[in-house]
């Protein structure tokens, strides 16, 4: 029997099933809801502690506080399912086996903060998934739990509408402000902030934009109660999370367990252990856009976010990618530049130049044309990129790349010749060139 408590993918049979979600409490947290005030369910969610699981681990009550009072203009709800980010594979467990506790989850965040239309946002690529959702919530239409109908359903002069929005496969969608403007029908732009969404979002208007498993997580706080839900996890990041793990391991999958579980205990008694018996490498833990843990720090780890702060990472969005002995660190963080190259959307020089950069002296590392002086030279572009653009992409590209460089550096060294005795293999104007001329001309 697991020992923790689950309460986003609880082990119950056809959950999926509205019948099924009934007779196990369904819409009775929305119904709570509507006993209390909308400021009061702010507060309570304030009291929960609970903290975004789209990455950035935002408190989500303070975000929701942020939103205006006013009722004269109209307001809106984003829930972001793009989940595109390699390694992230939990919102979808969402759609498919609790798609209605994310409906009931929008009733609560939309009355709290008195909007009448949510967008659930889902990943282009997730055909099946957006399938799923949208049966589920023509089914809570055709019962009277979402629209105008749950006027009388619910006995309240509160309603909301909820439609899905098809993302069109850009990772960027996925970042809130780009999110907003593929909604609008143009291209998925980010912009600076601020104005923040909550002042000037969607069409002009304030807007709210929370993660699939963030909204989810709402309706057990509001059963519960905040300060319950408070005692669970780990005091600063409360709460269950949905860990997806991918990778080397026996038993991938994603697994629902408190913050600050030991991430030894999620590889070796949840996951069964690295595969094939070998040694651990490293571990990504919250999906590529976060620096690596080496194997001695994943054997000590807690998973939350302060603790995994301590080895200059974060928690993510929880999708642990767990490396082998024999993983080749310099192909990986050459891959997954070139994720970030290929995604970056082009709008600021540092990364959209720089993500290039890196993809590049990252081929040359890895096909051994590579000096010493490059691995600096790649340390220098990622510490450009990093804080210098619109949006957090070019961090999410930085990132990985001078983790992997910093801890993993002696086998990028492995790879690189010293930088006085290479021989360029080109020759430019009859001459070749020196290395410090081709790190030059190649800059
Ligand atoms: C490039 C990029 C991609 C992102 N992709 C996602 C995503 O797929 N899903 C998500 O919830 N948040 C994503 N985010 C974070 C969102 O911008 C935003 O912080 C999040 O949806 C807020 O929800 P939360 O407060 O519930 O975490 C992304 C951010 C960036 C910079
Ligand atoms: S950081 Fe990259 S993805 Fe974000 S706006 Fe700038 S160019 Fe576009």
């Amino acid at each position: 029997m697991n020992k923790y408590p689950k309460l986003l993918l609880p082990d119950i049979p056809n959950l999926n099933n509205i019948e099924t979600y009934l007779t196990n409490g369904g819409f009775e947290a929305y119904r709570k809801a509507l006993t209390m005030t909308p400021d009061e369910v702010i507060s309570e969610v304030k009291k929960s502690g609970l903290r975004g699981r789209g990455g950035a681990c935002f408190p989500t009550g303070l975000k929701w506080s942020f939103m205006p009072k006013t009722n004269d203009v109209p307001k809106y709800l984003c829930v972001n399912g793009d989940e595109s980010e390699p390694g992230s594979f939990k919102d979808r467990q969402i759609f498919e086996f609790n798609p209605f506790q994310l409906i009931e989850g929008i009733l609560i965040a939309g009355y709290a903060m008195g909007i009448n239309t949510a967008y659930i946002y889902i990943r282009g690529e997730y055909h099946k998934w957006i399938n799923l959702m949208q049966s589920a919530l023509d089914i809570a239409y055709d019962k009277g739990f979402v629209g105008i109908k749950m006027k009388e359903t619910f006995g309240s002069d509160y309603w909301l509408n909820i439609y899905i929005h098809k993302g069109a496969g850009a990772y960027i969608c996925g970042e809130e402000t780009a999110l907003m403007s593929s909604i609008e029908g143009d291209r998925g732009y980010p912009r600076f902030k601020p104005p923040f969404p909550a002042q000037r979002g969607l069409w002009g208007y304030p807007t709210t934009i929370n993660n699939v498993e963030t909204i989810a997580a709402v309706p057990p706080i509001i059963n519960m109660g905040g300060d319950e839900y408070a005692k669970i996890g780990a005091p600063r990041h409360p709460g269950t999370l949905l860990f997806g793990v991918s990778g080397h391991i026996n038993k991938p999958g994603v697994y629902e367990l408190p913050t600050g579980v030991p991430l030894k205990e999620i590889i070796y008694e949840h996951c069964g252990g690295v595969w094939k018996n070998k040694a651990l490498k490293a571990v990504i833990p919250g999906g590529s856009s976060m620096p690596p843990l080496t194997a001695e720090e994943a054997e000590e780890a807690l998973m939350d976010e302060e603790s995994l702060q301590k080895y200059g990472t974060h928690i993510g969005t929880g999708g642990i990618i767990v490396m082998d002995e024999d993983t080749d660190i310099v192909k990986i963080t050459y891959r997954i530049a070139h994720f970030y190259h290929h995604e970056s959307c082009g709008q600021c020089t540092p990364c959209r130049e720089g993500c290039g950069w890196m993809e590049k002296v990252l081929k040359r590392i890895y096909e051994g044309n590579a000096t010493s002086k490059d691995l600096d030279l790649l340390y220098s572009v990622a510490s450009n990129i990093e804080g210098n653009t619109i949006c957090a992409l070019g961090d999410a590209a930085a990132w990985p790349v001078k983790g992997f460089l910093t801890k993993f550096r002696s086998e990028f060294e492995k790879r690189v010749k010293p930088a006085r005795d290479f021989v360029a293999p080109n020759i430019v104007h009859g001459k070749r060139r020196s290395a410090a001329s081709l790190v030059e001309h190649r800059s």
